[in-house]
């Protein structure tokens, strides 16, 4: 299978500039030569042009909302596109406002294959806000509620249909900052939410088991890999850190068991911000978690 690296240099659905250089930050911290040398072959398809981001403040609670369907409408196009093609595409963010984009075109294309659609959504936030409960008016915080039909017409009907999933198909992993609305929100929807509390008493490998439970041969995995997932003592190169995240092996444990199951086919990474980074450590973690995503292990499992 071959992998589609599609850059969207955009910071349109956050609340500080700097992600729009994410796609580059993963270039150069070598992506495609280190998925190159675990023998998979890689396209990079470059980046998508989009408008640029005024930032202004909030209208009606949404920031940029203009700006931020154009852009996910380009995202979805262009996973769209690659997914026709038979590859596996990467989504460089970026915020994740994009994930709204990149996951309505896989579930467009699991509903059009009879696939069955599993995300992984790693975060440290739910990301499941709407405009009258965000604290922000950022569309970052806002796409899972999209994608399950909770937001503005434009959001949740980007490919016409809504809404693009069901909650019983997502899985977040790392959850420790979800604002008060937000809260009443993802337990009323039933968001499987595996938190930080989950993980310290329970432990990394039971709270992944359950999250991967029930995938086979039938399933599409999609990860959404918000890079502020990871503690911040690792990973500063994020514009909404927030303490108490998986530490470097919890990460990996993540990575792996998902690489275990066969079944990645699509992936997005969002939030990587430069301008917050320390010579491009984050940047390098998120490729080095990367690799273990797509298989790479240690000599122990080969
Ligand atoms: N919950 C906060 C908000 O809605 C922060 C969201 C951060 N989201 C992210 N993808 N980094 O403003
Ligand atoms: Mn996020
Ligand atoms: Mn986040
Ligand atoms: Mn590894």
């Amino acid at each position: 299978k071959t992998l589609a690296l599609i850059g969207a240099p955009t910071d349109i659905g956050a609340g500080h500039r700097g992600a729009v250089m994410g796609p580059e930050a993963l270039r150069v911290a070598g992506l495609a030569e280190a998925l190159r040398g675990r023998g998979l072959e890689v396209i990079d398809t470059g980046n998508l042009s989009g408008p640029a981001n005024p930032w202004l403040p909030p209208v009606d609670g949404y920031r940029h909302l203009e700006q931020v369907v154009a852009w996910n409408r380009l995202v979805m196009d262009a996973v769209r596109d690659q997914l026709g093609q038979g590859r596996l595409p990467v989504l460089m963010g970026g915020d994740h406002c994009l994930g709204l984009g990149s996951i309505t075109a896989v579930a467009r294309h699991c509903r059009e294959t009879g696939k069955k659609l599993r995300v992984i959504w790693l975060d440290a936030h739910a990301d499941f806000n709407t405009s009258d409960v965000t604290p922000s008016g950022n569309v970052h915080g806002m796409p899972v509620a999209c994608l399950c039909g909770v937001g503005p017409r434009p959001l949740t009907h980007l490919d016409g249909d809504s809404p693009a999933m069901q909650p019983d198909q997502i899985r977040q992993i790392g959850i420790r900052s979800v604002d008060q609305g937000e809260k009443r929100l993802v337990k009323e929807y039933g968001l499987d939410i595996y938190d930080m509390r989950y993980i310290d008493e329970f432990g990394m490998k039971r709270a992944m088991e359950e999250a991967l439970e029930g995938i086979d041969e039938q399933t599409h995995v999609h990860v959404s890999f918000d890079v502020d997932f990871l503690d911040p003592s690792i990973a500063p190169g994020v514009g909404t850190t927030v303490p108490g995240g998986p530490n470097y092996r919890e990460a990996q444990l993540v990575m792996e068991m998902i690489a275990d199951t066969g079944r990645l086919a699509s992936l997005d990474i969002v939030e990587l911000n430069p301008a917050f980074d320390d010579h491009n450590k984050t940047g390098l973690l998120a490729v080095d978690l990367v690799e273990s995503l797509f298989g790479k292990s240690t000599l122990m499992r080969d």
